[in-house]
């Protein structure tokens, strides 16, 4: 019997992309069951984009400011993802928040990274914000998008010490050390083995 066709991955990012990058170097071995068809952006001249255009991944860019409304913006965006026929679309350090409509077009199928342990810390400025509090240990989570702020069903968090030393850069870099591992590990298991939410309780499996 042949092998299942790879899941259809459709990444929007907004910065440099590595985490972008783990998913094509994952996507480069055929047992991982998925392939990146294309990357988004809401901006130009980014390392996200100039990531998939050196591994040869269509991309397309939406900036709100070029829309007369977020509306617009946001209708654009999905049909741009769309277009890519994805089974999963990963938002990876995408800055922006989509619209209801935008994930009820892709039946839930659309997942986010965040680094922080949700519920803590929503938001733009999870690591700042777990420093200025004083946790000793903070981390990443890997959430299936509502609509809300980082509040979706939880799919994979992991958990990063905060060391005494530390800035916000040397923790944000420490947990997308985690968060690309992650990344990697679910958005994979969600290609293989698909899933289900009950009650919030994200679980893999048909
Ligand atoms: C990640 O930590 C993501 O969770 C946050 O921004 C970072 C993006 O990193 N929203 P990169 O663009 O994947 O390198």
């Amino acid at each position: 019997m042949s092998a299942p066709a790879p899941a259809r991955l459709v990444v929007l990012v907004s910065g440099s992309g590595t985490n972008l990058q783990a998913l094509l170097d994952a996507c480069a071995d055929p047992a991982y069951g998925a392939r990146v068809v294309a990357v988004g952006a809401d901006r130009e001249g980014i390392e996200g984009l100039a990531r998939a255009e050196r591994a040869g991944i269509p991309t397309f860019v939406h900036r709100v400011k070029d829309h007369d409304t977020r509306e617009e913006w946001d209708r654009a965006l999905a049909a741009s993802c769309a277009e890519h026929l994805p089974d999963l679309i990963v938002s990876a350090g995408f800055m922006k928040l989509v619209s209801e409509e935008f994930l009820t077009r892709f039946g839930g199928r659309v997942v986010n990274t965040h680094p922080a342990l949700s519920p803590s810390f929503p938001g733009m400025h999870g690591p700042q914000e777990a420093l200025d509090y004083g946790v000793k240990v903070t981390g990443c989570t890997l959430f299936v998008i509502d609509g809300g702020v980082d509040t979706g069903p939880i799919v994979a968090q992991t958990v990063v010490p905060v060391e005494d030393d530390d800035d916000v850069e040397s923790l944000h870099e420490r947990i997308k050390v985690a968060e690309r591992a992650m990344l990697v590990e679910n958005v994979g298991r969600m290609a293989r083995e698909g899933f289900t939410i009950t009650d919030r309780k994200v679980r893999f499996g048909r």
